[in-house]
This record gives C-alpha cells, sequence and structure tokens, in this order.
C-alpha cells in the first residue's frame, strides 16, 4: 500500500500542486488591499483566457460550481425569459432541474448519452419555437466526458438573435473557447477543475450588456451576479465572506497554468493524459463507452468487466489502496465506471494507474472484461 495521498483521478475535487496548497497557508483579510488585488488579477487572468476583457465581466461566487450555473440562470434570464435547455447527461439534467426550482420557463432536448447535440437540432427547435429567448449547453457533459459542439451551437443561437448560457465546468481552460468567435451571454466555471485550483468558488463571464440590464431578475440575495459585479466594481471587495484561501490558491494554480504554456500547453497535457488512459485500458480489453471523436480529454467512461467477480465498491478500495482514486459510472441504463485526466497529473501516472488496474483485476479473478 502507497503511503503518499492517493492521486484523484476524478472531474474534481482533483490533484492539485504542492504549490497551489502551500499558496493556502496565509490568512488574508477580505478589506485589505493587498486580497482586493489578489481577486482583481484572478479576475483579469480568467478573462484573457477566453479573451473576454472587451466584450465580458468575470463574475466570481462563492460555493461550488452548481451554485455559480443557478446564479446565473437566476440573474441573465429574465422572469419572462424562456430556457431551451440541451440535455445528454446528468448535468444538463441539472440545468433543467434549477430552471423549475428557479421558476423560469423551459423545454428540453434530450438526446442519448452517446449522441452530442448538433446545431441542426438547435436551428430547428428555435425554428419551431419563437418564444425561447435563452439556450442552455454543457459544453463537455462530466457524466460520460461528451464534448458537445459548442461553436457550431452558439453560431446558430446567433443568428436566430438568442442568447447562450455555457456550462463549462469541466472543459474551461482545457479546451479553447473565444469569446470574440464564440457569442455566448455567460460561460459558467469553477476553482477546482482543469485551472487545477482547490474547490471553494465558480465564476461567471457574463456579457457586459446582459449583466448591466440584468438588475432585479435574480430570485436570490446571495447569487445575485448583478449585485455581486455592481459591489465589487464599485469596492474592489467580494459582497459577502470571500473564500479567501481558495481565491490565493487559484491565483497560484493560474500563475503555473501560465507558466506551463496557458491552455494549448494544458490541453496537450489532458490530451496526452486520455491518449495513454484510453490505449493502456485497451490493453487490458477494458472498452470506452464514448466513440474517439467525441471524447473529451476530460474523464473517460469505460465500460464495467462483465465478470461477477467485479464489484465496484471492492475494485475502487483496491486500487485506492494502490494510489489512484476512480470514479463511479453515472449512467442509468449500463454498467460503467469513470477515470478523469484532468489534475495536476501526468502520462506516467495513467500508466501507473492502469497498471494498478490490471492488477487489481488480477486479484479479484476478474477474468471476464
Ligand atoms: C458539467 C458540470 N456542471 C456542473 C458541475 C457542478 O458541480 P458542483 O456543484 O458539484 O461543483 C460539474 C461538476 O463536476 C460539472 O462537471
Amino acid at each position: 500500500m502507497s503511503t503518499a495521498e492517493p492521486i484523484l483521478l476524478t472531474p474534481g475535487p482533483l490533484t492539485t500542486s504542492a504549490r497551489t496548497r502551500q499558496a493556502m497557508m496565509v490568512d488574508w483579510g477580505s478589506w485589505d488591499d493587498r486580497f482586493n488585488q489578489l481577486t482583481a488579477s484572478l479576475c483579469e487572468q480568467l478573462l484573457a483566457i477566453i479573451n473576454g476583457a472587451d466584450t465580458h465581466h468575470c463574475v466570481p461566487l462563492q460555493g461550488s460550481g452548481t451554485f455559480a450555473v443557478e446564479a446565473a440562470i437566476g440573474t441573465l434570464v429574465p422572469r419572462d425569459g424562456k430556457v431551451l435547455v440541451l440535455i445528454n447527461g446528468a448535468y444538463g439534467k441539472r440545468l433543467a432541474k434549477i430552471c423549475e426550482v428557479l421558476g423560469r420557463s423551459f423545454s428540453t432536448f434530450e438526446t442519448a448519452e452517446d449522441e452530442p447535440t448538433t446545431a441542426a437540432d438547435v436551428d430547428r427547435l428555435l425554428q419551431a419555437d419563437p418564444s425561447i429567448t435563452h439556450i442552455a449547453l454543457i459544453h463537455c457533459e462530466t457524466s460520460t466526458g461528451i464534448l458537445n459542439p459548442l461553436s457550431e451551437i452558439a453560431q446558430v443561437i446567433a443568428q436566430h438573435g438568442k442568447r447562450l448560457i455555457i456550462d463549462a465546468m469541466s472543459s474551461f481552460g482545457a479546451l479553447p473557447v473565444d469569446a470574440q468567435q464564440v457569442p455566448f451571454d455567460a460561460l459558467i466555471a469553477a476553482s477546482g477543475k482543469c485551472l487545477e485550483g482547490v474547490p471553494g468558488m465558480g465564476f461567471v463571464f457574463a456579457r457586459k450588456e446582459s449583466l448591466a440590464n440584468a438588475g432585479g431578475n435574480s430570485h436570490s440575495l446571495a447569487m445575485d451576479l448583478f449585485d455581486q459585479h455592481t459591489y465589487m466594481a464599485k469596492t474592489g471587495q467580494w459582497r459577502f465572506t470571500p473564500p479567501t484561501h481558495v481565491v490565493a490558491a487559484l491565483h497560484e494554480a493560474l500563475l503555473q497554468y501560465n507558466e506551463e504554456g496557458g491552455l494549448p500547453a494544458r490541453h496537450q497535457r489532458y490530451a496526452d493524459n486520455c491518449r495513454v488512459l484510453l490505449d493502456d485500458m485497451a490493453q487490458l480489453g477494458l472498452r470506452s463507452f464514448l466513440p474517439a471523436v467525441i471524447q473529451a480529454p476530460i474523464i473517460v467512461t469505460f465500460h464495467a468487466p462483465k465478470d461477477p467477480r467485479y464489484q465496484f465498491k471492492e475494485f475502487y478500495e483496491r486500487v485506492k489502496a494502490k494510489g489512484f482514486i476512480l470514479y463511479p459510472g453515472k449512467l442509468t441504463q449500463v454498467d460503467t465506471f469513470r477515470v478523469g485526466c484532468i489534475g495536476h497529473v501526468n502520462p506516467p501516472e495513467m500508466h501507473a494507474a492502469v497498471a494498478a488496474i490490471a492488477e487489481v483485476l488480477q486479484e479479484m479473478e476478474v477474468l471476464e472484461i
């Protein structure tokens, strides 16, 4: 059994660098100028990743990723708006649930979990229902790892004069999105994903005019991004207690992100991790759920072995004892498990993880894959 902390091969929280964790060893005063500068620098660096400084504001928000998604929908969709929610997995279903809870009118379009939504689908749906004002889309649907064709869908939405809200939680920072090429009203992500910070805050890139017109839309005091932004623009401070250590860790993680070579380098490392994972698992006979063309290099879903001696819980515990944390499957119809490619990990760790999986399958006498 390994004595070091296990490596997280999950979609977040994920493995962070020692330098990022070290950045949390300082206590910051929320009123302090130095902390306000940290927040401002964070927002500036985040906007640079999407080339969005001219067109979008970055509005950070305390909480997990879902808080930011809920805040974006609640703030940017007017109470008489209507959202078309595009679904091919659990996070898409969560978007619909958020609309329901917020009392926003919505309709859904669902494809199979291994079938991306297409621009043609969206074109047809928008022609059929002119009352739709906003479209909500998951970029990489983390419940499988499927990538939806964001650019094409965004173009069609713009041609119809409608507004796009993107949940890019598990893709932001690794998969390119240029705010000047891909029209959107909101793109949402969080600290503890591909930027390799720790969890605890989300952020929303909101189109400047849309945010300026969003006063009074929100159902919530704490999750009103209009108020959050207005207060921060005026004072440089967070409106309510900021997650100071999370901000400091994300700032440090961003320094490393830029030192590594920014988005192209991060994308390449994750793509390398993903390729090693797929190749090595294929050698064991373990098949991925998605075809390669729609697989994002973020997280991979594998079919569980058919052998009755395979039980996920025991498999998980044994692989963990060898130093790697895997993730359960999230599909209802097919028995699967997931392995993440993101975090402060490199191809050698991916090789080692699959070697651990091979040993465990042998120990469990799982023969039928
Ligand atoms: C696509 C997507 N949306 C939203 C979330 C938000 O989840 P949470 O609130 O657990 O951070 C996640 C988390 O992994 C995600 O992958």
